[in-house]
This record gives structure tokens, sequence and C-alpha cells, in this order.
């Protein structure tokens, strides 16, 4: 096996794990996992999240609220994970966060009955536009990227107030970044984190971040308030010569610390993504996916701590 293959190898065993529903299970209700996860996850409650929001805000950090769950099955679970991002919402409103609220349309119940899934969306994009935030629409699978950005379109004409999500390892983003400038529809840009067949995504990670360069400097030229979401200094570099009012970094929640407080220093607008609930293991086992090395960071952290 040739070293270059090994990243690729334990990304897709990342991703696989992701899908084991046994280890979920156990890693979900273990003490010592969430003592292990801290680092990338805001928290178990709603509470803690607001809290890691409110001390982000004071540093000059944006945020934006990720309630996790994805894939739900039932209309019930659908319309109640709807209610914990409405309550997210509300906190916002009341303690007047600088926050936006992200979502996976698969959470609103996309494989249930799209038309719940539409009504659930469009009340927290009503909701958002009368307290002044927004709704990120975070990208799941190429399975769904049709009806995520039909819905998300559709709720931009509605009510504005909506950010959908591309992704660059994808052959079709470029179109679709054409398209969503027109409409002048914000769009935030990403690698992209999911396992993708071939004929619809570049395999090699210097394609992908070719891309990434080219989509980024067509959002910046002609999109409505980007959201650069990388923690990769290259792509960062990018945005650096346009208007620091144009755009807006996006990182998640305990990566590049550093270079997040480095760019609020330098008069940038950083907003961090802080995920929080009980339903954190596909999105922690994406996190590994990404950088493997991440396992012996948090090994090493619990033993320090
Ligand atoms: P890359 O993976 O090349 O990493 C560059 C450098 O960043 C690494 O060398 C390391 O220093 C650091 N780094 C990156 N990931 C790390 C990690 N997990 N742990 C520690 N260090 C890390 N994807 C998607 O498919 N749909 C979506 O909706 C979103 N939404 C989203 C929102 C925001 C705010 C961000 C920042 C990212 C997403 N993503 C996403 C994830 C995205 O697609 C991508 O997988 C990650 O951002 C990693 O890609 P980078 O651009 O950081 O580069």
């Amino acid at each position: 096996m040739r070293a270059a293959q090994q990243p690729l190898m334990l990304r897709s065993f990342f991703l696989s794990l992701s899908q084991n529903r046994d280890l979920r299970r156990w890693m979900e209700h273990s003490r010592l996992a969430k003592r292990l996860t801290r680092r990338f996850i805001a928290g178990n409650t709603l509470r803690e999240a607001i809290a890691v929001c409110d001390r982000l805000n004071t540093e000059g950090i944006l945020t934006t609220l990720d309630h996790l769950g994805e894939s739900v099955t039932d209309p019930s679970e659908a319309n109640q994970a709807r209610e914990h991002c409405m309550e997210a919402l509300r906190a916002i409103a009341s303690r007047s966060l600088q926050s936006t609220i992200s979502i996976k349309l698969t959470q609103m119940g996309l494989d249930i009955d799209e038309k719940l899934c539409f009504e659930n969306a469009r009340q927290l994009v009503a909701y958002a536009s009368e307290i002044g935030s927004r709704v990120e629409f975070d990208m799941e699978s190429s399975a769904y990227t049709d009806r995520t950005l039909a819905i998300v379109e559709k709720l931009h004409n509605e009510y504005g107030c909506v950010r959908a999500v591309i992704q660059a390892y994808l052959f079709r983003s470029e179109a679709d970044i054409e398209k969503l400038n027109r409409e002048l529809l914000p769009v935030r840009i990403c690698k992209g984190a999911y396992v993708e067949p071939p004929d619809v995504a570049f395999e090699k990670k210097s394609d992908v971040d070719t891309n990434y360069l080219k989509l980024a400097h067509a959002l910046l030229e002609d999109g409505a308030s980007p959201g650069i979401a990388t923690h990769d200094e290259r792509m960062v570099e990018v945005a650096k010569p346009f208007p620091k009012d144009s755009f807006e970094y996006q990182m998640l929640y305990g990566i590049r610390r550093d270079l997040q407080r480095k760019l609020v220093r330098e008069g940038y607008r950083v907003r961090v993504y802080v995920p929080y609930g009980d339903a954190w293991y596909p999105y922690f086992m994406r996190r590994l996916a990404e950088r493997p090395a991440n396992v012996l960071f948090l090994v090493r952290n619990f033993f320090k701590n």
C-alpha cells in the first residue's frame, strides 16, 4: 500500500463506522465517550450550547447552533427536531445572540415526506426572519442535493434569511453556484464530508482543493454574503483581498481555535458552528474521518485532563 493511500483508507474506515448503529448506541450512552468528545461537541443540552455561544460572542466570534441529528424515520421525531431548533431560535432572540441556526433536512423529515419536511423548515425560517436571524441548510450526501436546494430556493424567495451549502468535491457545484449567485442566495462553501461515488465527485484531495479555490472565488466575486467554511489556511487566504464586510469565515467548534481568533484580531467576520445534543455520533465520526490524527489528540488530552 502506498503511503498516500493510508489517509484515504482511514477516512473511509471512520466514515463506515459512522453508519454502525451498535457502536453509535454504545458511544452516545457512554460517559467516557462524552468526556472524549467534549472538544468537538458543545454539550448535550441547549443550555450548554448557549453558554458556548455567549462566550464566543464575547470574543467577537459569531455562531451557528446545530442541534445534532439526521435521518429521522418518524414524523414525530421530525416535529420534535423542529421544536428543538425553534427553542434554539427563541434563545437567540431572548439573549440577543449573534447567531444563526444550522439544520439538516433529513432531520426535518426529508426521507419521510417532502411536504412535512418543507413545512418544518418553513416554520423555522419564518421565525428566524421575525427575529432577524437566519437558517443555514447543511448539505448532506449527493442523494439529497437537488431536493435540498429546491427547498432552500423556495424559502429564499419567500423569506430571505437562508443560506445554502455547496460542497466543492461535487462536479455539479460550479453550475449550482452560478445559479445561486444569480438568485443572490447566500452560500456556505465547504469541501464536503460524505462518501460519494466517483461519477459525481472528485476523488483526489488536490482536485477538491483546486475546485474549492475556484468556487470560493466565484462566490466572493458575484455571490451574496458567502460563508467561506474551512480550516485550511490556503483556502482562507483566497478571501483576504475582498472587503471584510462582504463575507464571513466559518469554522467548526474546537477546530483551529488559534486561526479563528487570529482572523477576528485581523478584523474579519468569523462564525463558529456549535453542535450540541445527544445524537452526536455521526457528526463526531465525520470529524475523525477528516483528520484521523484526532484520535491520538483526543486520547492524549483525555489522559492529560
Ligand atoms: P482539510 O480537511 O483539508 O483540512 C485543512 C486543515 O484544517 C487540516 O490540516 C487541519 O489542520 C484542520 N482540520 C480540518 N478538519 C479537522 C478536524 N476534523 N479536526 C482537526 N483539524 C482539522 N460538510 C458537508 O458535507 N456539509 C455541510 O453542510 C458542512 N458544513 C460545514 C460547516 C462549517 C462551518 C465547516 C467549517 C465545515 C462544514 N462541513 C460540511 C465540513 C467540510 O466539508 C469539511 O469536511 C471540513 O471542513 C474539513 O475541510 P477543511 O476545509 O477544513 O480542509
